[in-house]
């Protein structure tokens, strides 16, 4: 019997863990753009080596079925509200540089939270959540330094995007806060935006906590022209790889983890890694093809960006501090909306969320793998017609998004092995980012948990499922990659998945998406992207 007490004391002390006590704690979210799910190599891929993206995952808490939305601005908007982006208007599609709309400047974002907590603000890289008028623009909306882009990406050595569906030329955009910042260094934008958060965080007066976010270009296509762009140096290191553009986005991927590394380590150099929250993630899936394709794999998920399938939604996302679990994979959902209340939890910010959000706090969950669990995520773009939900182990997927169901499958190559495969341990525990973590990992922990976090698809024969004709349903957690549509074999589960899938329809504001300006046009401002509806139209005066 006192065993037994013992025993049961022992344990909860083990699992139980807490949260520091009232220091604020500083926040640092990475952003990966338009990574694909089988582009790191902490989930067992040997194709692009990613040492110290893994040496974080290994050393904090690998989010394994992490959601977001499927396109840039969606995701985007999600994060800093705390909302599904149906219920902000900003569903469809993404916000084109000639289209004048924005996030709603009623709803609060997340760097206005941490503001009002005290901490000091920082955004480097890209926006993407309105810029045709200034109020949109991250100086106004919370942020007391920029450095970046308000755009949808950028040539990765010009800093300048073209719209290649329109006839305006092509158009500057580079800031450091509100204004223009010319450069014609051609230094490459991972690099300069990595230098930039390293210079922010060695200057940093340590009196507030900070929140900065490093919202990457990487590894997302630059302008149509070049899409694929990265160091030649680098490049050379992939020739395993047939593929040649593949070749270069390892490179554009190599870069980002090295940025990673950097910064992980200029943490450390500050004495300020014990009191950072460090996370890392991509906004949505890899788009293998068609618009902005990079030959991104989400293998063996199926389907890619800008779709409701597993590849377009579910993708890399990892948590790390020294006062959250160490070496642990959390297999619970965690939606992007998740991180407003979450962080402003574990942080310690406290302050309150006074809205209704769709975000919950799941620090517990993060702590201690207890409840509440998030038990449904919903993707929905009414426009263009396709969604997915997601409920206990089930997932609904309604609608193609892409013309004939032609992405409607599994896409990406997992077939090339780097060379350095044998040694990959001993390079996550060579790399910039294990050595300022200071770890304690064996090398047998990392092999263990490299394994657990594989993907395993299952024996089954993938059956079928055709959006054109119908919705599908499958059972994610014993069917990741989407195999067998049970729409059929399981008709209760699906009349009951569909009934309150309509009942959440209901609750869709209708998109704010509006048809493009030409009055946007760079001609008429000096060649740069700027907020074009402050100004009359088509007055050239530079
Ligand atoms: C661009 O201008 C050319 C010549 O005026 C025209 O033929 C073409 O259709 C235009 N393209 C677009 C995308 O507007
Ligand atoms: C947040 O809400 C709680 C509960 O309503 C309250 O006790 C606390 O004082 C509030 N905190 C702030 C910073 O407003
Ligand atoms: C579901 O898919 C059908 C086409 O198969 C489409 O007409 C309908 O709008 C879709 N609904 C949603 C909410 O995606
Ligand atoms: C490797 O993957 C590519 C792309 O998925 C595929 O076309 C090719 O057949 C595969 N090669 C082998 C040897 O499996
Ligand atoms: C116009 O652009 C050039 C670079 O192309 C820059 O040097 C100049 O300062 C800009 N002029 C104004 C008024 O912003």
């Amino acid at each position: 019997m006192k065993t037994q007490i013992l025993i049961l004391i022992i344990v909860v002390l083990e699992f139980s863990s807490s949260l520091p006590q009232n220091q604020k704690k500083n926040v640092l979210i990475i952003v990966a753009d338009d990574l694909g799910f089988n582009d790191v190599s902490y989930r067992g891929s040997n194709e692009i080596p990613t040492y110290n993206i893994d040496a974080l995952a290994y050393g904090g808490i690998v989010l394994d079925r992490f959601y977001t939305a499927p396109m840039c601005t969606p995701s985007r908007s999600a994060l800093m509200t705390g909302k599904y982006p149906f219920h902000t208007g900003m569903q469809n599609f993404v916000i084109v540089s000639d289209e004048p709309w924005g996030l709603p400047l009623n709803e609060k974002v997340m760097p206005q939270y941490f503001k009002e907590a005290g901490y000091s603000t920082h955004l480097i890289g890209k926006w993407h959540l309105g810029l045709y008028k200034e109020p949109y623009t991250p100086m106004q909306r919370g942020y007391d330094t920029f450095f970046g882009y308000h755009g949808p990406y950028i040539g990765y050595f010009d800093y300048t995007h073209k719209m290649f569906t329109r006839n305006y030329s092509r158009g500057y955009d580079l800031r450091r806060n509100a204004n223009i910042e010319w450069r014609n260094d051609r230094v490459y934008a991972t690099d300069m935006f990595t230098k930039e958060a390293v210079a922010l965080i060695e200057n940093l007066n340590n009196k507030n906590p900070f929140f900065m976010m490093v919202n990457h270009l990487a590894p997302h296509a630059g302008n149509e022209d070049v899409p694929l762009e990265a160091k030649e140096e680098d490049i050379k290191q992939f020739s395993y790889i047939k593929n040649p553009r593949r070749q270069i986005l390892s490179a554009m991927v190599k870069s980002l983890d090295d940025s990673v590394g950097e910064i992980v380590l200029s943490l450390r150099r500050k004495n300020l890694l014990d009191d950072t929250i460090i996370i890392f993630y991509s906004d949505n899936g890899g788009p293998t093809e068609f618009l902005h394709s990079t030959t991104a794999s989400n293998y063996p998920l199926k389907g890619q960006k800008q779709s409701a399938w597993e590849g377009g939604i579910r993708t890399a996302a990892i948590i790390h501090a020294p006062f959250l679990p160490q070496g642990v994979i959390r297999n619970r959902y965690f939606y992007i909306a998740d991180f407003l209340p979450t962080l402003l939890t574990i942080s310690n910010a406290n302050v309150n969320i006074s809205t209704p959000i769709d975000g919950m706090d799941l620090s517990n969950m993060l702590m201690n793998d207890r409840p509440p669990y998030r038990d449904e995520v919903l993707t929905i773009d009414d426009v263009f017609e396709y969604s997915s939900y997601i409920r206990g182990d089930f997932k609904l997927v309604n609608g193609s998004s892409s013309e004939d169901g032609i992405a409607d499958k599994w896409l990406g190559s997992n077939n090339n092995t780097n060379v350095n495969a044998a040694n990959y341990v001993f390079n996550v525990l060579n790399s910039k980012t294990a050595k300022a973590l200071k770890y304690s990992l064996t090398e047998r922990k990392i092999s263990c948990l490299r394994k657990r976090t594989v993907v395993k698809c299952g024996n089954n024969v993938a059956n079928n499922c055709n959006l054109l004709e119908g919705p599908c349903l499958f059972n994610i957690i014993n069917d990741p990659c989407e195999k067998v549509n049970l729409a059929t074999t399981q008709k209760a589960m699906m009349t009951s998945m569909l009934e309150s899938f309509n009942e959440k329809l209901k609750t869709v504001v209708p998109a704010l998406r509006k048809p493009p300006n030409p009055n946007c046009d760079p001609i008429f401002f000096n060649l740069t992207w700027t907020n074009w509806d402050d100004y009359p139209p088509h007055i050239l005066d530079f």
